[in-house]
């Protein structure tokens, strides 16, 4: 791809309707971002893609491949605004903040680690502090949770929180699960959802957003298989991307080292992607797994956890009382195949619909030259999504608007509408709207000319290699379903 690619990306999601920035007549408003009619579809179809992989097409009976055993899965779906003494619990009151710096003279805020990467409002453009009129304090505590109040008092006693994670909906719902769904350990949970973080440097399009869809799995299982589950849900993950076409050789899997890791990991390893935004050899997180052990369910129910040691205690007041109280319901589980109780372990593989979304869009971004009606080359971008997430998956046109063409291509489209999103377009050359859905993602155009009312058959164009074949309007939709099962 040629020079400032990630330019060209956001200029091409702007231009196609994919991502818009959110309140944009009135300016913007700072890491948000709006979904416009091709970014919603690929993006639910990312969404859809994992729920199927992960939930719905999961087979409770068969291991899968390098899984230490069969497993089930069920989904959630829980509210983001939760009972406070959640967040107390879990931590996230006290420890989820982010490091700042302010400049007294400009008023920027700056995260002490992105200092480095910074720019200084002041000109010419330096870092922070590198001016002489900087004047940079100490770093302080910023806390990432959006606060809000709930019903008509605004005092301490109603605040809550916009949920930065939709995890602790699932630990909280942990004992629901168990009696209503018959799962056994060890089994998954997974939620799609909104978090919110107050992000104090929201930056590089959507990858760091104040608002963002969470796609969490919290697995639970016994203490002794945490590892192998552990390497088995970093692998798994991983394979997902590719499958849906990140190139292997931009996506890595970078093991945290122990120092790097939150206070309650037993491990954690990044899926990462070579973002274009990025420098040369640089990768930016896509996802995260972690091994948490059991530290979320006996959080909830004894309170909030600190490290002592190898141990992980209830951080207790100067009265010896919880800081941060649990709810005191017992979590733990009983094995009927080991009969066993324990806290079960958890395996949590964390993903960032946005940014996959981002990932696949920066993945699929070309520039290639392809021969016009005439034959000459022209310049074309091109978006390579993988079929299954492409926002569209078929466009029909009408070589010509006239001649019964326009009818039989309407019909055809109704005919696939029932299966895919497909899109009618008869305005233009035939040229530009091959590349209007090229831009678009779309893997397959299908043509009605002169010969489909001849013969009934029509051309069935591919995306990437621009080759057109003659097909059965007939075979039509098996051929297409076929090329995107095996994609
Ligand atoms: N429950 C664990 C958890 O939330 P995380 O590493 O903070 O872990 C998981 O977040 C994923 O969520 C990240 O890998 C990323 O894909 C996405 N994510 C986190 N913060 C984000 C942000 N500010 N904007 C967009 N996506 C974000």
């Amino acid at each position: 791809m040629s020079d400032k690619p990630m330019e060209k990306i956001v200029a091409l999601c702007k231009r196609r309707g994919f991502i818009f920035q959110s309140s944009e007549i009135y300016g913007g408003i700072g890491g948000f971002w709006d979904y416009g009619p091709l970014g919603v579809e690929l993006k639910r179809n990312i969404k859809d893609a994992w729920w199927r992989d992960m939930v719905s097409g999961h087979d409770n009976t068969t291991p899968p491949p390098a899984a230490p055993s069969a497993y089930e899965m069920v989904g959630l779906d829980t509210t983001i605004i939760m009972h406070p003494q959640v967040w107390k619990a879990s931590g996230h009151y006290d420890l989820f903040y982010d490091m700042f710096v302010d400049c007294r003279a400009c008023k920027a805020r700056f995260r002490v680690d992105q200092v480095q990467d910074s720019a200084c409002p002041h000109k010419p453009s330096k870092r922070p502090g590198e001016h002489s009129e900087c004047d940079l304090t100490e770093p302080r505590e910023f806390n990432l949770m959006f606060k809000t109040y709930i019903g008509a008092l605004i005092d301490p006693s109603s605040e809550a929180y916009l949920r930065p994670e939709t995890a602790q909906g699932i630990f909280v719902n942990f004992k629901n699960i168990l009696s209503t769904s018959r799962v056994k350990v060890p089994f998954g949970v997974a939620q799609i959802g909104k978090s919110f973080r107050n992000e104090i440097t929201p930056r590089n399009f959507t990858f760091r957003s104040r608002e963002f869809e969470h796609m969490e799995i919290e697995f639970f299982c016994a203490p002794e298989e945490s590892q192998d589950w552990y390497s088995y849900w970093r692998d798994r993950r991983v394979a997902w991307y590719v499958s849906l076409g990140l190139s292997s050789s931009k996506l890595r899997l970078r093991e945290h080292d122990p120092d790097e890791r939150a206070h309650y990991s037993c491990g954690t390893a990044d899926i990462e992607y070579a973002f274009p935004f990025l420098s040369e050899g640089e990768f930016g997180e896509l996802e995260g797994v972690s091994h948490r052990g059991d530290f979320d369910l006996r959080s909830h129910m004894e309170g909030k956890l600190i490290r002592e040691g190898n141990e992980l205690v209830v951080e207790r007041d100067e009265n010896g009382q919880p800081r941060h109280a649990g709810s005191g319901k017992d979590l733990s589980y009983f094995d009927d195949a080991r009969q066993q109780k324990y806290v079960p372990h958890v395996i949590e593989p964390s993903a960032g619909a946005d940014r996959a979304t981002l990932a696949f869009i920066c993945e699929a971004y070309d520039e290639d030259a392809i021969p016009d009606e005439n034959g000459v080359p022209q310049d074309r971008v091109v978006l390579r999504l993988h079929p299954r997430i492409a926002p569209i998956k078929v466009a029909v046109f009408p070589l010509v608007k006239k001649d019964g063409q326009p009818e039989a291509a309407a019909e055809i489209y109704r005919g696939l509408k029932a299966k895919w999103n497909v899109y009618y377009d008869e305005k233009g050359s035939i040229g530009k709207r091959y590349r209007r859905q090229d831009e678009s993602g779309t893997p397959f155009c299908v043509t009605v000319d002169h010969q489909t009312m001849d013969d009934g058959t029509v051309t069935l164009r591919d995306r990437d290699t621009t080759v057109q074949q003659r097909v059965k309007r007939t075979e039509l939709a098996a051929v297409i379903e076929e090329r995107i099962r095996t994609a």
